[in-house]
């Protein structure tokens, strides 16, 4: 599913870069542009990072 519409950023992206080595919403900003239009996918794109780094 969709995270982030305006970037293009799935749950599947954000699990693969967490697995990359990704642990916070400033490195998936930088590195994927998460939240750094609109912002209405922070709290989306917090939960699944969480729920990710989480399971790794
Ligand atoms: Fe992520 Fe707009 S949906 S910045």
């Amino acid at each position: 599913m969709y995270v982030c519409l305006c970037k293009g950023v799935t749950d599947k992206t954000i699990r693969a870069a967490v697995a990359d080595g990704v642990s916070s919403m400033r490195e998936l900003r930088q590195q994927y542009g998460v939240a750094t239009q609109c912002g209405c996918c922070t709290s989306c794109a917090k939960d699944v990072l969480k729920e990710a780094v989480s399971e790794r």
